[in-house]
């Protein structure tokens, strides 16, 4: 028997760095990239093994693996899920996952392997776990690869719908009114969250003052950007990323890669744009209409994107 299941990868509209201080923040689900887990049972005695295919890894669950190895992170997300799903018999099985989310680039990607691993295992398990379970699952892989995570890429890619998170609160599924595009740039360069998150941290303990002013400022950005998706105001969507461009900025996250790319979606005519994930590397997102979605994302890979994504974000128009 054989079972397959995936996970999109997200990106981050606006609240990074100050969601980790319980301030607000909005995410939505990446469709056009994602991971894959394929559990199949295996020959009788074998145990489970991990094949990552992308890593060029295989592991075996249970051999010893040291905590900053990628399959550590792997094993941990088998070994928690089993656990939860009260398995405790050895079983026989061969888990291959792969993925198409750019790694270290903030779109997700570890949230993302761990989500398709947990809903692989739990289906071929025949369990049925609500999306809370599978998000609360790839939390503890979170906390492995990033310290002290939010939880926001794990719920949003477990709930595969734009959400607004406000750390330690039940998470709030975000209205859409109108559609919009973003169109992702990659700079090619590796976000390393926890180095960002943590330098973020060290200039917080340094000036708690500015730093709180700061994750204010962009707490009540994503609370008016809630306003605005509800309402369909895209054009105030935009200048909202501006703004919470500024202060990324200002608290250090962003690189002269992002703002080239920004500075470039902007030119080209996008509403908004702003980095997105941790920051330092990693990706940008520009805000577009359908007719200038293409043209902005041309416009990136112009100015030095390694890749673009172009995502729409919400249905059918909805008439006033
Ligand atoms: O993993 P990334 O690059 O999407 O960053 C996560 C966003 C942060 O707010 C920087 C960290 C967090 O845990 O929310």
């Amino acid at each position: 028997m054989l079972t397959t299941a995936y996970a999109p990868g997200k990106s981050i509209l606006f609240g990074e760095h100050a969601v980790v201080y319980g301030r607000p923040a909005i995410a939505v689900p990446v469709t056009q990239v994602r991971a894959c887990a394929i559990v199949e049972d295996a020959p009788r005695g074998q145990g489970i093994s991990i094949r990552a295919t992308d890593l060029g890894l295989t592991h075996r669950v249970g051999a010893r693996v040291a905590a900053n190895h990628p399959s550590h992170a792997l094993q941990a997300t088998v070994v928690n899920t089993l656990e939860r799903l009260g398995v405790d018999r050895p079983l026989d099985l061969t888990l291959t996952v792969s993925s198409t989310v750019p790694m270290a680039r903030g779109l997700g990607s570890g949230a993302a392997l761990a989500t398709a691993i947990v809903r692989s295992l739990a289906d071929h398990l025949g369990h049925d776990l609500a999306p809370q379970e599978v998000s609360d699952l790839v939390y503890q892989t979170e906390i492995i690869h990033h310290g002290t995570p939010s939880g926001i890429d794990n719920t949003v890619i477990a709930f595969e719908q734009p959400v607004y998170f406000v750390r330690d609160e039940p998470m709030q599924l975000l209205r859409v009114r109108r559609p919009f595009w973003l169109a992702i740039g990659d700079t090619g360069m590796a976000s390393l969250t926890r180095i960002a998150v943590g330098d973020v941290r060290t200039g917080w303990a340094g000036n708690p003052k500015k730093y709180d002013a700061l994750f204010d400022g962009i707490g009540a950005i994503a609370a008016a950007a809630k306003n605005a998706l509800s309402s369909g105001r895209i054009g105030a969507l935009g200048k909202l990323m501006n703004e919470n461009q500024a202060l990324l900025q200002a608290l250090g996250v962003s690189s002269p890669e992002l703002n080239r790319l920004v500075a470039a979606a902007r030119d080209a005519g996008a509403i908004g744009a702003k980095l997105c994930g941790a920051g330092r590397g990693g990706a940008m997102l520009a805000l577009a209409t359908a007719a200038k979605a293409e043209g902005v994302a041309a416009e990136l890979l112009r100015a030095g994107a390694v890749g673009v994504i172009v995502t729409q974000v919400g249905g059918a128009v909805t008439e006033d």
